[in-house]
Formats: C-alpha cells, structure tokens, sequence
C-alpha cells in the first residue's frame, strides 16, 4: 500500500544470514532453524500488527502487517534485535532498553537483582544510578556492622550478568551511574582499570554543571552523604577531573552523563528527574521505564540520479510513518518483564526511531565526514526525521490517545502526541550487520575486512562496498587499486587524488571534534539521546581527553564516551556485535 516496491525482496548478505541463523531464527530442539529470514520478517510484522485490532478490523491489521514486512524485507527499517528475535515468539519481549531504581536497602538491591536478571534473560539491557546507596565503611543500623559501598553492589550485578545470556543468545549490558557528589566518587572512577573487570558494565560519572564550573574555577568540590545530605570531605573538583580524564585514557571507561541536560529535555518533569540511562547511553529513563528501538537504513533512501544523488525524502517520509507507528505497536503488544514496567510503558509510551548507514552514505554522497558539509546534512536529516516522526505520532494521538502522562507533560496542553519521546540513536551493533551497512552515525572503523565464507567457514578479505563502488565507477584501473587495498586494508600506499584520500578516512584518521559535532549535529534533534564513541589515536593525551569532555558538555550532549585506541579491548557499545 505505501511502497513502490513489487515482488523483489533484494537478497540479504552472506553476512546477514550467518547472524540471523546464529541468533534470531527460532530453532528447534535439534538445533536447526525452524524459519527463513524471510518467515522472521513475517513473523515480527504479524506479531506486532496485532496491536492495530485495538483500534481497526481485521483489515488495517493486514494492511499494516503487509507494509511492516515490506519496509523491514528491504532492509529501509529494522527494529532492536529483541524485537526480531522475539516478537511473535512466546517471550515476545520486544525492548533493548531498561531502567531500575538502586535504593539504599538489601532488599531493594536483591529484587533489582532478580528483576535484572529477567530483563536480560528477555533480551533487554538494563541501567542504573548507584548514587542512593551509602558510601564504603558508613554506619548501617540494623546490624551496627559497616556498608560495603556501591562498587561491591556494582560487582553482584556483574557477576549475575557474567551468568544469564540475553535469551540464550548474548551477553547481557549494563549501564553503571554514579554521583560526582558520592563519596565512593575515587573508587568508582578508577574501578575499570584493569583489564576483564566489571566487563559486562559500561560505567558514566554523572556530572553536574556545577561540578564543570567548579572544574572551571578551580574549586574545591563537596562531597555528600546520599541518605544524610550532610558534607563529607572535600576535594579540589581538578582533581577529580583529572582523575576523570586519566581513567578513561588508560582505559575508555568511565564516561560522563551530564544529567543537568538531560532533565533540561525531560518531557516529563512533574513525573520525576532522570538519572539513568540504558547500557549505551541512547536513551535516558525513569525508574522503570523502558524503550523500543528502530532504525533507519540510510543507504536505501538516497536517490541516485546521474546528474545528483540526494536523499529520497518522500520515501524517507514514509518508511518513517511506518516505522514509528511500528514501534508504538510495540509498546502496546509487549510483554513487559514486570508490572511496574508495563505501567511507566503505557504512561510514557518512549520509543526511539534513529538512523544507521551514515557513513556509508556520505560516502555515495562524495561528502567526507570531517566537512562541514557532512554536520550541516547531519543537521538537516535529522530535523526532518524528528519533525516526521512528531508528526506521526500527533496523527496517532487524534487516533489513539496521548501518552497517560500527557496531562503533565512537556507537550500539554497544545501538543498532543502519542509518545513522550520519538527519537533516539542506537549503536546498531547487531542490527547494521543485518542491514549490511556501517553502524550507526559512526564513521567507517576499516575499509577492508574478513569474511568468513558461509558454506565452508573459509576467511576472505573483503571491501567496503562504498568504497569499491567508488573505485568502480571513477577509476578504469580499479581493479588493481582493490587489490592493493585488500592487502594492506587502507589507502596509504596508493597515489590517489587528496579528495578521494579525505572521502575514505577512517575512524581513528578524523579528528576528534568531528566525532564529537556529529554526535552534536544528530543530538541536537533527538529527543532522547545519542550512542556514539570518541574513538581517538593511540597517541592522544589526557589534556586531549579533557578538552574532548569540555567540549562535548559546552555542546549540550547528553553524554560521552571516549575510546583511545589500544587502550584496552573494545568497550561494550564498540564490541556489541561481538557477543
Ligand atoms: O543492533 P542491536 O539492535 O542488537 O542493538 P544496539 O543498537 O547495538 O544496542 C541497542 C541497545 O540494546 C543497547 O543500548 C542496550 O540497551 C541493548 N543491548 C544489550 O542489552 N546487550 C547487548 N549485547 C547489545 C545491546
């Protein structure tokens, strides 16, 4: 009904199969796929075309089933992996993302335990604030014995995570969040630093304006007790910046969360300040709140003239109708892990619709990632897929309803609309290798690689397929140019035009502010958040690193994660795919 597309699903890449077959296809006892990749697709669209009985016959459900599988058969959108793997499934828990609340109690901390453990279990990753809980060593009444401190809690729900394999088929993420204010402050700071430690937790201070002014001023900085709000020590906030930026050079972790931010863009106030995030930072949440996410393939929407190639912003606009009217299906026929959950789900209804391919289009768009040409499209796309995806989801509120929220949000009283959030983007570790395009916003990470061949496990180097098309079609001699780059994986040894040399630099050959003002461009019209890695040279200094934090707080971005090359072993939203 809405796509010009007839009967010629495109084939999926021998890449693609293998992860599908690996983890997202239902298996039987004996192992073996009881579906295609195509009765997956099928199965999802069905699954979630159910939700459209609340408000249609069997018509619509049809209808939208048969537009839902057609954009995701051709790869223009793809929901989070949980939502492939299980929708229409008996688990049918469709969300990557999670938020629970860490108060200062055993039991408290031990349901949390168990409730996390379900949500992995489900495919979802989780996120949490520690900063409730009382410092290491502080008086505990009931046994008049000592606390034991947020890390040692921090270390529990590493360990259970070590354990429960996201359905059975990944390991879990989490994402661990401490005051800057915490007394433990040092101990969580610095708690990454060697290697296999606390792997399955990705680790955000979460800073405060005040702390980057007093970091600007040169202040001493308080420290407070969470349950008394009284004084503790305190120390020069340099100090603790530098310490900051010291960890994170030797070992990308922690990150920083600026909350002050985040809840300055919180549409929903009166309900309750934000203080977590999910495991990659893309989505910041309530206690208990969870979200489904989406993404569009960039490649498939640029419209390839001779004369210019733009993106097709019609079939964008309606891949967009589809996709997020696709993700308020899910919030409705999910089946949410908790009933706490279920309830902040329908008050709040987030979903995050983001994008996925970015490099590889700016490469068929002849447009090198550090341009200014490159922010400024970055810009523009985004807008329009924030302002479509409002849109949508103000047409489904005259439908459906507002979010329950509504009343006390943001958009009242002039705004109704279905979803408290509509944007967010995903690192798309799994889901772009389905997709066969480069993750994310990032920028290309190599330009050749291995492929293991599906029928007989033989490892071939491949190319970017950008980059051969380009070969393709501007040099006559490219097959020995590819040649070349198949054996040495880069462009280095080549003399090639500097335009085409800037057009195919890799992640680690940009220049860190660019990294950080497309993570700016795309936050700048996204309702919840970015997932994005500062990857930067091995030779980086920690006075980079802290430049590259000012930077990104005076930008306004949610949060940030820096990765120095060779530092350690990839970080879990570098790694996704790995698991
Ligand atoms: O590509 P895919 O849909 O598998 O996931 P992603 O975009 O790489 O990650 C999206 C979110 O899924 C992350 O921020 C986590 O909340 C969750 N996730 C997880 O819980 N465990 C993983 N191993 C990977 C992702």
């Amino acid at each position: 009904m809405i796509y010009p597309i007839k009967n010629n699903d495109p084939a999926l890449s021998e890449n693609a199969i293998r992860l599908l077959q690996s983890r997202y296809l239902r298996k039987g006892v004996d192992g073996l796929s009881l579906e295609t990749p195509d009765d997956m697709f099928r199965r999802v669209a069905k699954a979630v075309a159910q939700a459209e009985l609340s408000w249609g016959g069997l018509q619509e459900v049809k209808q939208w089933e048969d537009a839902f599988y057609t954009t995701m058969r051709h790869l223009f959108f793809l929901p989070n992996s949980p939502t492939l793997m299980n929708a229409g499934t008996t688990a049918n828990q469709l969300s990557a993302c999670f938020v629970l609340p860490i108060q200062d109690s055993l039991e408290n901390i031990f349901d949390m335990l168990k409730w996390t453990a379900l949500i992995q279990q489900s495919g979802g990753g989780t996120g949490f604030n520690f900063s409730n809980l009382r410092p290491k060593d502080a008086y505990l009444n009931k046994t008049s014995g000592t606390a034991s401190g947020p890390l040692s809690f921090i270390k529990i729900f590493d360990a259970a995570t070590e354990y429960i394999k996201q359905g059975g088929k990944r390991r879990g993420a989490n994402m661990g969040i401490l005051s800057i204010t915490h007394p433990d402050i040092e101990v969580f700071i610095t708690s990454k630093q060697s290697n296999g430690v606390l792997r399955n937790f990705n680790l955000s201070v979460d800073i405060t304006d005040d702390f980057m002014k007093a970091v600007e001023n040169d202040l001493s900085w308080q420290l407070v007790h969470p349950m008394s709000q009284q004084g503790e020590r305190k120390i020069a906030a340099r100090t603790l910046w530098d310490l900051i930026a010291q960890c994170t050079w030797a070992s990308g972790d922690p990150g920083l969360l600026f909350l002050d931010t985040i809840n300055k863009y919180n549409p929903t106030p009166s309900i309750g300040l934000i203080d977590s995030t999910n495991p990659c930072g893309e989505v910041p949440l309530l206690p208990y709140e969870s979200c489904t996410l989406g993404s569009l393939n960039l490649p498939k929407f640029i419209l390839n003239t001779k004369s210019s190639r733009e993106f097709n912003w019609n079939l964008l606009t309606e891949t967009i109708k589809t996709a997020i009217r696709f993700l308020d299906d899910c919030v409705e026929i999910n089946n949410y892990p908790m009933p706490e959950i279920k309830k902040m789900a329908y008050a709040n209804r987030k979903i995050g619709l983001g994008v996925m391919g970015w490099a590889d289009a700016l490469g068929m768009l002849s447009i090198p990632y550090d341009s200014e040409e490159a922010v400024k499209l970055a810009e523009r796309l985004m807008k329009f897929i924030q302002e479509q995806s409002h849109e949508t989801s103000r047409h489904l509120a005259d439908q459906r309803g507002a979010f329950n929220n509504w009343k006390d949000s943001i958009y009242a009283p002039d705004y109704p609309i279905r979803n408290a959030t509509c944007t967010s983007i995903a690192p798309t570790g799994s889901i772009s290798i389905i997709a066969n395009t480069s993750a994310s916003i990032e920028p290309w990470f190599g330009l050749a690689y291995q492929r293991k061949h599906v029928l007989n496990d033989e490892t071939l180097p491949e190319i970017n397929s950008v980059l051969k098309e380009h070969f393709q079609t501007y040099y006559p001699e490219s097959h020995a140019i590819l040649e070349e780059i198949l054996l040495s994986g880069s462009l280095k040894n080549l003399a090639l035009p500097t335009e085409t040399r800037r057009l195919f630099k890799t992640s680690l050959e940009i220049a860190p502010i660019w990294h950080i003002r497309h993570q700016a461009a795309f936050q700048h019209f996204t309702d919840n958040a970015v997932s994005k890695t500062i990857n930067i040279p091995e030779s980086s200094s920690v006075a980079d690193i802290k430049e590259l934090y000012w930077t990104a707080w005076k930008m306004q971005l949610k949060g940030v994660t820096i990765f120095r090359d060779k530092c350690k072993p990839s970080p879990i939203s570098q790694g996704l795919s790995a698991h």
